[in-house]
């Protein structure tokens, strides 16, 4: 079987890997730069368009030496080409037409929603897909810049059915742990101190949880963190700790939650996929299975290395793409937003 190098870069992860038409996983390298941006507090684009410069290249070598494969076994060379960091992608694209070009391969741009969508599709020798993607399926893609729903009645036509009309969930957690001094990004770090915390000591909003639709807002929980810790004593806050995160970790997983049993009670779909770095969270994973099984469903929920940025779900969706005939062009490059077409 033939393969496809793929390419993602359009925020702060470099990654590259080398994926099968039918989800195989060769190979999948990222080069994390969570480090580098730790000091500013959030993702600065300028640093991580110079470090995806300096990683993305070794990456390919890398991927190509762990995979086997030659230019000769590859189908087409897929990078992200929508939404993200334009610096970011700009340097992806560069090397995928450049890759492309001199292997006399096709290139593809995807969206980079459509990886997230297609992520939990991905197979290696310790995941297995619990279900394939020929099924209508519904989607909660849950990461630091995005918060949807979307229903997919058929590979590749993705409806958005509700998105945040704010802040991403991962953000939301990601200011809460700026504002405890928890560090960047915070999401997991909370998640931890979250495990030994009382959920209801404190009361957080669930934005829009009343609203007959399925959107989201976040931003509010800023605001209400920010009263919370007002009413505290500050040597208070510390023994709280705890408390405060599993309140407040809580009130985000129950938001998700409520538009989730929602859409299901509207779509009668049976199928569901949660993917994006907020997937990792403990209480969303243990609330998305209980869920599912209350309601007879199949809950899909990737393992952390296809849930967070990575090429190998860009892999995917390129060579889904590739295989219907689609090509992009040398004039082809990066755009900061979706296309219009790009969603029903
Ligand atoms: O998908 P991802 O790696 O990158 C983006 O596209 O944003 O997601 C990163 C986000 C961050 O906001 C991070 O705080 C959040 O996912 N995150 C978590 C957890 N692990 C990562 N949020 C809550 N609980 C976690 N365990
Ligand atoms: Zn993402």
């Amino acid at each position: 079987m033939k393969f496809v190098l793929a390419i993602e870069t359009s925020c702060d992860d470099t990654s590259v890997a080398v994926v099968q038409p039918d989800g195989r996983v060769l190979v999948c390298l990222a080069q994390n730069q969570d480090k580098a941006h730790a000091p500013y507090g959030g993702i600065v684009p300028e640093i991580a368009g110079r470090n995806h410069t300096d990683h993305v290249l070794p990456l390919v070598e890398q991927a190509l030496a762990a995979s086997r494969a030659t230019p000769q076994d590859l189908l087409g060379v897929a990078v992200t080409n929508r939404p993200g960091l334009i610096g970011s992608l700009f340097v992806g694209i560069a090397t995928a037409k450049s890759l492309a070009m001199s292997w006399e391969l096709p290139w593809i741009g995807v969206n980079h929603l459509e990886g997230h969508l297609l992520a939990g599709f991905l197979q290696d020798d310790e995941y297995e897909p619990m279900f394939h993607w020929d099924q209508s399926y519904g989607a909660l893609a849950v990461s630091g810049g995005h918060s949807t729903l979307y229903e997919v009645q058929s590979v590749p036509e993705y409806r958005v059915m509700g998105s945040t009309l704010d802040d991403a969930a991962g953000e939301a957690f990601d200011k809460f742990a700026k504002m405890l001094g928890l560090g960047f990004p915070g999401g997991a770090v909370v998640d931890k101190i979250a495990r030994t915390g009382d959920r209801s000591r404190y009361e957080f909003p669930r934005g829009l949880a009343r609203e007959e639709n399925f959107n989201f807002s976040f931003s509010g929980l800023k605001s209400a963190a920010q009263r919370v810790f007002q009413g505290l004593a500050p040597e208070k806050i510390n023994d709280e700790l705890p408390h405060l995160c599993a309140s407040f970790q809580e009130a985000v997983v129950d938001a998700l939650m409520i538009k989730l049993e929602r859409f299901r009670a509207k779509s009668r779909l049976q199928h569901y996929l949660i993917t994006g770095g907020v997937s990792a969270n403990s209480r969303l994973r243990e609330r998305a299975l209980e869920w599912g099984k209350t309601h007879g469903l199949a809950v899909m929920i990737p393992p952390l290395r296809y849930c967070t940025d990575n090429a190998a779900m860009i892999g995917l969706a390129g060579a889904l793409r590739l295989a219907r005939g689609e090509r992009s062009s040398w004039q082809e490059s990066a755009s900061p937003a979706s296309r219009s077409g790009d969603f029903l």
